[in-house]
């Protein structure tokens, strides 16, 4: 028998976020709302949780992924309640306590869960609740405690009494139950007033058996921000933001202004690194140590090394070496491999391709299915004409060859080692090595020296 499953309550409809994208749906810094619950429980539980879905029902498993969870169907939504019973079948007989949560939270940690369960742990009632106390009632149930502090019911806002409605302790919507008490505690809910079954029932039933329900107050009362509008979300984006931030700062990455980045929490960053305002870290983005990025850099799924700089760009699924400094405006596309020291100035984009140690491309270029050898020097405005409207084609240039200012170089072709192209040519035949061709069409029009072997030590 496990000892804790969490089970996700996401069969809601969402109806104030005003969307036709389930809720639990709505991306949050880059992944699905309730993806950030299913995390904390899976840590907390160190199993695969079980999500109860309804609205949209296929759309959220696939948005979620079908393999992410377990997921049972509520339909119709009858309410808190009546969807944890929904559970019984997958997990009656197999769990001891069963972590129940909402998969519009996203704020809570992993760490507050392990707390509600070692809490749990630690008495023989039935039920451990999370509460949090605040001013400002956002819709909460409120927690009815007896004059010893005791917790006696969760009434909902909507059938409180003016004394109850002052309460300031409210229910966050998390809780550890004893697996073996909660089934059939579910069978005997009453209906409510609104003709749904209140999971939050549970703990008046409880008490009328002369049974503890137990608290646990949140420390952190962020962390019970819900989801309900697209102002919670950005509020709960906010927040999240600030943790990862957070994080970053203390691991030793200087944010120039933490207010202006949007950093996922999959990127990471390497010791004094600087990152500068309006800088976008997104995906399987790795940046090395020592590194200035920013102004105005937007990398998504992108490795960087150590000691680079990237100023108002934009680079997508491309690999940096260390020492390479990118822009004003430069664009690494899909395959971009710039090895070490490249030095790629204004304007220049690069797709599908590789640029060898100490290669220059100051302005204005375009380089895209090409492998350009180490040391080569990239004049303003040269292109790589790989395109012939039906397919693409591939375009070397050797070490230390020179490519003169608007060259146009139509691939297929290869530029040999040490050769040099004319200001303007259009190369559409091979340039062989330490050779100058220049001119549309180019020719060769002269050797050049080869430079000496070095010699032999005796
Ligand atoms: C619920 C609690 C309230 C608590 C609040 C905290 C109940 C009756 N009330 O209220 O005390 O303060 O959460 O956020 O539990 N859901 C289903 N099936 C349903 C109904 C809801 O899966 O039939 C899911 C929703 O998708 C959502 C969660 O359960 O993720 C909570 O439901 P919601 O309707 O938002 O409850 P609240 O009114 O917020
Ligand atoms: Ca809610």
């Amino acid at each position: 028998m496990a000892e804790v499953v969490g089970v996700v309550l996401a069969a809601g409809k969402g109806t104030r976020m005003k969307s036709a994208l389930p809720k639990v749906l709505h991306p949050l810094l880059g992944r699905p709302m309730a993806e950030y619950a299913l995390r904390a429980v899976e840590a907390a539980t160190n199993a695969r949780p079980v999500v109860v879905i309804g609205h949209q029902a296929e759309r959220v498993r696939q948005g979620l992924g079908p393999d992410r969870a377990r997921y049972v169907v509520q339909d119709p939504p009858l309410g808190t309640g009546d969807a944890v019973r929904r559970t019984r079948g997958v997990l009656e007989g197999r769990v001891r306590t069963v972590l129940v949560t909402n998969g519009d939270m996203p704020l809570l940690r992993a760490e507050t869960l392990r707390a509600l369960l070692e809490a749990h742990a630690a008495h023989d009632g039935p039920i451990t609740l999370l509460t949090v106390v605040a001013d400002d009632p956002r819709g909460f149930g409120r927690i009815v405690r007896d004059p010893q502090g005791r917790v006696q019911a969760i009434v909902e806002e909507a059938h409180a009494t003016p004394e109850q409605k002052a309460i300031r302790e409210l229910n966050v919507g998390v809780y550890a139950f004893d697996a073996e008490w909660l089934w059939p505690a579910l069978e005997a809910l009453p209906l409510s007033p609104k003709g749904e079954y209140y999971l939050t029932d549970t703990v008046a039933l409880a008490v009328a058996q002369g049974r503890a329900v137990h608290a646990l107050v949140l420390e952190d009362p962020t962390e019970a921000v819900g989801v309900n509008t697209r102002v919670h979300l950005a509020e709960a984006a906010a927040v999240l933001q600030q943790r990862i931030v957070r994080r970053w700062m203390l691991e030793g990455v200087t944010f120039v202004d933490p207010r202006r980045v949007y950093v996922e929490d999959t990127a990471t960053i390497g010791r004094d690194t600087v990152v500068w305002p309006d800088t976008y870290l997104l995906g399987d983005t790795h940046i090395g140590p020592e590194c200035d990025i920013g102004p105005n850099a937007y990398l998504r799924d992108t490795h960087i090394g150590a000691r680079c700089r990237v100023f108002a760009s934009v680079l997508e699924q491309a690999r940096v070496e260390d020492e390479v400094d990118i822009g004003p405006y430069g664009h690494l596309r899909k395959g971009a491999h710039l090895a070490r020291g490249v030095h790629m100035g204004n304007f220049g984009e690069v797709k599908n391709a590789y640029l060898g140690p100490g290669v220059k491309m100051g302005h204005f270029s375009y380089i895209g299915d090409a492998t350009i050898e180490a040391g080569v020097n990239i004049g303003a405005g040269t292109i790589t004409c790989n395109y012939d409207g039906q397919r693409k084609h591939p375009t070397y240039i050797g070490p230390g060859a020179f490519i003169g200012s608007d060259t146009m170089l139509v691939a297929p072709v290869r530029i040999g080692e040490g050769a040099r192209t004319g200001a303007g040519s259009v190369v559409t035949k091979d340039v062989p090595p330490y050779t100058l061709a220049v001119g549309v069409p180019a020719r060769v029009i002269r050797r050049l020296p080869r430079p000496e072997p070095p010699s032999e030590e005796p």
